[in-house]
C-alpha cells in the first residue's frame, strides 16, 4: 500500500487522524492526498513536514488511493464508500456513522473485538465516541464479571459537533463577556454556552436522543449481547475537548472493589486513577481514557458505580480508527 486518502482532512477528527499517522514510522513514507468539501478544497494543509493541496473528491481519484479513511458527515461516507468498495480494491476505515449497524461491516474497538476482522474485510466502522470510551471502561470488567445491564450518564465536550461546535460556543463565550445575546444556536439545541442541554442529536418518538440510541445499539452489537439492557443519557456542556461520563453498572457475577480496581488498572487503554479522578482538562490530547471515583451502587445489586474521561476525537474517533489500521495490515 503506497497512498492512503483522508476524506474530511480539514475537520476535528480528519486533523487528529493525520497527526496519529504521521507518528507512525511506516506511514511517514506513504503518500497522503486529503480530501475536504468543496468549500475548503485547493487550501494548504501544513502538519510537521508535509504541505500539501486539499482536494476535492471525484471518481478520478478512485484507482489512485490504496487505502481510505473517512471522517466526514454520515452522507457523504455512505455516498462515497460504496463506489470506492465497487470500482475499486482499496479498503476503508469510516469514523462516522453511515455503516456502524450494519450487519456485514465490523464496529471495532481493537482492545475489544479485534478478533471480528479478517484479512478478507474491506470496510471497518470505528463506534461512536461515548460509546468506545464508555465501553473501554466496561468491557475489562465484563470480561471477569459479565456484564447484566449498565447506565451512562455522560457530559459531552463542544467538538463533538466538529469545527464549527468549537466555533459556536467560543462566539457564544465572547458575545456574553461583551454583554451581548448569545442565544445564536446553529449546532446545539439551545445556547451552550454556560448551560447543560440534555440532549444530542433528534430526539425519536420515545424521546431518545440519536447519540443515545447510538451508545445502546453499538455497545449490543460490540459486546454481542442483542438484548444487554443499557440505559443512556446523553448531555452536551460547554467544555472544549474530552467527554466524561458516570456508569453504573450490574454484573452476573459477585464482585469485590479491589478485584474491580486490578481489573481496571490492568487494562489496555486505560489509566486507573488512585489517588484522584479524572477529568476532562487533564485527559483532553491524551492516547488513555481515565477512570476513577469508583465505588459500591448499593442501589443494583453486583453493582458498582465509576467516572470515565475519555479524549473523543483521540480514542473516541482518530486514535481508535489508527489502531484498527495498524492491526489490520498486519493480519
Ligand atoms: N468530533 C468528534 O468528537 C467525533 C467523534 C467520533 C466520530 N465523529 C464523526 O467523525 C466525522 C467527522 O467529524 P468532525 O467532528 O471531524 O467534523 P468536522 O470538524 O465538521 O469536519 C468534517 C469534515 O468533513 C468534510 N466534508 C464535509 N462535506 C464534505 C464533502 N462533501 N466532501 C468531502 N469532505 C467533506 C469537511 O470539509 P470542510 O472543512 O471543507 O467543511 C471536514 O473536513 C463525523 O461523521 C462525526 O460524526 C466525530
Amino acid at each position: 500500500m503506497k497512498t492512503i486518502g483522508i476524506v474530511g482532512a480539514t475537520g476535528l477528527v480528519g486533523q487528529v487522524l493525520l497527526e496519529k499517522l504521521l507518528e507512525i514510522p511506516e506511514c511517514r513514507s506513504k503518500s497522503f492526498v486529503l480530501f475536504s468539501s468543496d468549500r475548503t478544497a485547493g487550501c494548504l494543509c501544513e502538519m510537521g513536514n508535509l504541505k500539501l493541496k486539499v482536494e476535492s473528491l471525484t471518481d478520478d481519484w478512485l484507482k489512485q488511493v490504496d487505502f481510505w479513511f473517512f471522517a466526514t458527515p454520515k452522507h457523504i461516507a455512505a455516498h462515497w464508500i460504496p463506489i470506492i468498495l465497487t470500482n475499486s480494491c482499496a479498503n476503508c476505515i469510516d469514523g462516522s456513522s453511515a455503516f456502524r449497524l450494519h450487519r456485514e461491516v465490523p464496529l471495532i474497538i481493537p482492545e475489544i473485538n479485534m478478533h471480528q476482522l479478517t484479512p478478507a474485510e474491506r470496510l471497518v466502522a470505528s463506534p461512536n465516541c461515548t460509546t468506545t470510551i464508555a465501553l473501554m471502561a466496561l468491557w475489562p470488567l465484563h470480561k471477569i464479571f459479565h456484564l447484566k445491564r449498565f447506565w451512562v450518564h455522560s457530559y459531552q465536550s463542544a467538538s463533538g459537533m466538529g469545527n464549527d461546535g468549537i466555533r459556536e460556543l467560543e462566539e457564544q463565550v465572547k458575545s456574553w463577556s461583551e454583554g451581548k445575546n448569545y442565544a445564536n444556536v446553529r449546532n446545539f439545541h439551545k445556547p451552550l454556552a454556560f448551560n447543560a442541554i440534555p440532549q444530542i442529536g433528534n430526539l425519536n418518538a420515545d424521546g431518545i436522543s440519536e447519540e443515545e440510541h447510538k451508545l445502546v445499539l453499538e455497545s449490543r452489537k460490540i459486546l454481542g449481547d442483542a438484548n444487554l439492557k443499557i440505559f443512556a443519557n446523553c448531555v452536551r456542556i460547554p467544555v472544549l475537548r474530552c467527554h466524561s461520563m458516570e456508569i453504573n453498572a450490574e454484573f452476573d457475577k459477585r464482585l469485590d472493589l479491589d478485584m474491580v480496581k486490578m481489573a481496571l488498572k490492568s487494562a489496555e487503554g486505560l489509566h486507573w486513577c488512585e489517588e484522584d479522578y479524572p477529568t476532562a482538562l487533564e485527559y483532553s490530547k491524551k492516547n488513555v481514557c481515565g477512570v476513577g471515583r469508583l465505588r459500591y451502587d448499593n442501589a443494583l445489586g453486583n453493582g458498582i458505580a465509576m467516572w470515565v474521561v475519555g479524549d473523543q476525537l483521540l480514542k473516541g474517533a482518530a486514535l481508535n480508527m489508527v489502531q484498527i489500521f495498524q492491526r489490520w495490515v498486519t493480519l
